[in-house]
């Protein structure tokens, strides 16, 4: 986000004009409420969703016919300085109000969870990592941009780049993985999508990092949870996804729930200020999460919603997120001197210059003929080709035993799970604005490719199995295509487990499957990574299927007959049980490193290690890796490999590349991801593939926030995960 000389000039001239009010009036972000039509409170409503009174369908169809209070006396106050909603004609309609009836004009910002697509659904973030594919990364978040826009929103809460390395905590589905190199080179693309066709209006929005900072590390994968760690940690693991999104033009950030090291990242001026604003040079504003600014008192932190408000002011906090704390009192903290003119004209120059570079001034409404475009029967042709072929590259192939995929159309197949033929279930645990009719299920999918099938729902992740079903299932066919894993509802925010393994009676299904004799494929659908220690151990086949969006039918279907030969790999490593939890592959060297001897670093009851690592991905052909070499430039190291397809299908391999800094004046991690290119080799063609690890991405933060790069001995590993790698030494000079 850049402003030209004359922007920066109106944005002056503007805030030279504005009253008291009206700056706290920019500050606050409103949404509908809802005031009724319906017999019980809505906090009761939202209650009886989540004990399951009320199903999310029913929540839904309550909601729709939900009156609403839009704040338009606010608007027209000047009080409202952006709003959430996702309705373009109604969004039309409310910034009516605010161009043409509040004093100064201003138009609002419209934000909205727009996570990995609105209508058009994309794959989970964590699934769309697992691509390894930049190019891909930025062309979805561009069409869910332009999708945005068309309803208004040009404010998009969006991209969730929060390292996540304990998969019990259920918002792992919404970001990168567990990787600071995967999940910020994902950071960059999601901005260059998001942000950076700035040729049309209608194309681009705002985007908004979250959660800032350290939200993926809360303690035991809890939600909302506390996080504690070393600056050093801070710096290479959980900030790098925000600084590499800032440096590509990131407009505005959220701050996340949690406290770091006992202070809330709401009221946190070192994050905030120091690091954020001072040191990234974030050029727009920080927004709080949702009520951030309130549960600062249940922190312990404020005594008072009033002075938490300062608090949050204080630190860097510029826009309030659901509590009207600032709107009602940052005028009376102005005047008791709690907060300055500076501290609040900071604020506001950066909400209005985001307006101003997004181009609001000029054109604050969304014509007719684009609201028309999305409000068709189908969706644009271009937009569902990319679903598919992101749904499709991001299946991970995890084990297939005796070359049972790819299937062909001859075979007959009883598909399994209820899980299955639920349109509603692919889209994931954050989108929100589907339509069931765009949504490809894996039974529909199945039908269309022209598969010989039967279907029995025999059971799901929740519920009693279906014996009867399941008899005639196995009696039934050449093949079993069981589908099972997580309803969306599983994952997401507000969802974490303390158990990771198949819910319901999922395993016992498997099972029962699996002593028909018949050759059992399973195909899982879920949000985070589970514990598949079973699986692994008894099943011959396993689909890493994610929750992949509105083609995930037509993916798994192109997948399991081999029309599409999967690349995808784990941007997160699977253990085998839960208690594994927190598992990533990136862990600091200890100094008894886990093995089968009794005083290592290891349980007496599971593995060390993961069941599969990050960066695993089977596909169906198989590739060697031979002869690597390292040579060191000036300011860089040139790494090579060859890459042999040694199968008989045509694939695409994730060639991947890990340093390791072996002696270091801080215990360092045991690899770390510094490259990867995708490589598509035919049968038996051999490659050699190229790799550029800068030096000046060699070195570490220290416990000062420093960046330090230290002379020495490194590793370089090179392979297609993170645990089966050649490797070579080398000593470097910087
Ligand atoms: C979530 C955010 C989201 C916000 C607005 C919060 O509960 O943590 O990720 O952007 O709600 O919907």
């Amino acid at each position: 986000m850049k402003l030209s000389a004359e922007q920066k000039e109106r944005v002056e001239e503007l805030l030279a004009q504005m009253t008291l009010e009206e700056k706290i009036g920019q500050m606050n972000l409103e949404s509908p409420s809802i005031v009724g039509g319906f017999d019980v409170p809505f906090e009761e409503l939202i209650e009886m969703m989540t004990d399951g009174r009320l199903s999310k369908e029913e929540f839904q169809k309550i909601m729709s016919t939900a009156q609403r209070d839009y704040h338009e006396d606010d608007i027209r106050a000047g009080m409202v300085g952006a709003m959430m909603a996702d309705d373009p004609r109604k969004n039309n309609e409310l910034q009516k109000i605010a161009v043409e009836e509040s004093r100064l004009g201003i138009p609002m910002l419209t934000g909205f969870d727009v996570i990995h697509g609105l209508r058009t659904v994309y794959p989970i973030a964590i699934a769309e990592a697992g691509t390894f594919d930049p190019e891909l990364f930025e062309r979805t978040a561009h069409l869910a941009a332009r999708e945005s826009r068309a309803h208004g929103i040009n404010w998009n809460f969006a991209p969730m780049i929060d390292v996540a390395r304990d998969s019990r905590w259920g918002r792992v589905s919404e970001g990168p993985g567990e990787d600071p190199y995967l999940g910020s080179t994902f950071a960059r693309a999601k901005i260059r999508g998001l942000q950076s066709d700035t040729s049309d209006t209608a194309d681009y929005v705002a985007a908004c990092l979250k959660h800032y900072v350290a939200y993926g590390a809360c303690e035991s994968g809890r939600d909302y949870n506390t996080t504690s760690m070393s600056v050093s940690q801070l710096h290479n693991v959980y900030l790098p996804t925000f600084k590499a999104a800032v440096e590509e033009g990131a407009a505005t950030a959220m701050a996340a729930f949690n406290d770091l090291n006992g202070v809330p990242c709401t009221v946190n001026p070192y994050t905030l200020r120091t690091i954020l604003k001072d040191l990234y040079g974030l050029p727009g504003f920080v927004v709080s999460d949702a009520n951030g600014i309130k549960e600062c008192v249940a922190h312990g932190i404020a005594e008072d919603e009033k002075d938490a408000g300062c608090q949050a002011v204080n630190a860097g906090l510029d826009m309030d997120m659901g509590t009207h704390i600032y709107k009602d009192h940052l005028k009376q903290a102005v005047e008791d001197g709690r907060v300055s003119m500076d501290v609040l004209d900071d604020a506001v120059r950066r909400i209005l210059s985001v307006k101003m570079w997004l181009g609001l001034f000029e054109n604050p409404y969304v014509p007719e003929d684009v609201i028309r475009l999305y409000e068709q029967s189908g969706l644009p042709e271009a937009d569902v080709q990319t679903a598919r072929e992101a749904a499709e590259k991001s299946i991970v192939l995890l084990k297939n035993e005796n070359g049972i995929l790819p299937l062909s159309r001859g075979q007959k197949i009883s598909l399994v799970g209820t899980l299955a033929a639920d349109a509603k279930e692919v889209c994931g645990a954050w989108a929100m604005s589907w339509k069931e009719e765009d949504c490809v299920s894996i039974l529909d999918g199945l039908k269309k490719s022209g598969a010989d099938l039967a279907y029995y729902p025999c059971g799901g992740p929740e519920g009693e199995l279906n014996e009867e079903e399941i008899r005639r299932a196995c009696a039934d066919s050449d093949v079993i295509v069981a589908v099972v894993g997580e309803l969306c509802s599983m994952s997401g925010e507000a969802s974490s487990k303390a158990d990771i393994t198949l819910p319901g009676k999922q395993r016992e299904l498997l099972e029962k499957l699996l002593a028909s004799g018949k050759p059992v494929v399973t195909v899982l659908m879920n949000g985070r990574p589970l514990a598949l220690g079973w699986e692994a151990e008894h099943l011959p086949v396993i689909v890493e299927a994610w929750h992949l969006g509105i083609e995930m039918g037509n993916a798994v279907a192109n997948v399991l007959f081999g029309d599409v030969n999967p690349s995808g790999k784990l941007a997160s490593s699977f253990p085998s049980v839960s208690g594994q939890c927190p598992m990533y592959y990136n862990h600091p060297s200890t100094g008894r490193p886990g093995s089968n001897s009794k005083f290592t670093s290891r349980y007496l009851d599971a593995p060390h290690e993961a069941l599969y690592p990050f960066g695993h991905g089977l596909s169906y052909t198989t590739f060697a890796y031979e002869e690597l070499h390292v040579e060191e430039q000036s300011d860089c190291l040139h790494v090579n490999v060859s890459v042999k397809n040694t199968g008989d299908h045509t694939g695409t391999e994730t060639v991947q590349l890990y340093m390791q800094d072996v002696t270091a004046s801080l215990v360092r991690p045991v690899k770390e991801l510094r490259g990867f290119a995708k490589v598509e080799l035919q049968p038996g063609e051999e490659k050699r593939v190229e790799l550029t690890l800068k030096k000046a991405e060699m070195g570490f933060y220290d416990n000062q926030g420093q960046y330090v790069k230290e002379d020495g001995l490194f590793r370089i590993y090179v392979g297609g995960n993170s645990r089966d790698c050649l490797c070579e030494e080398i000593r470097v000079k910087f």
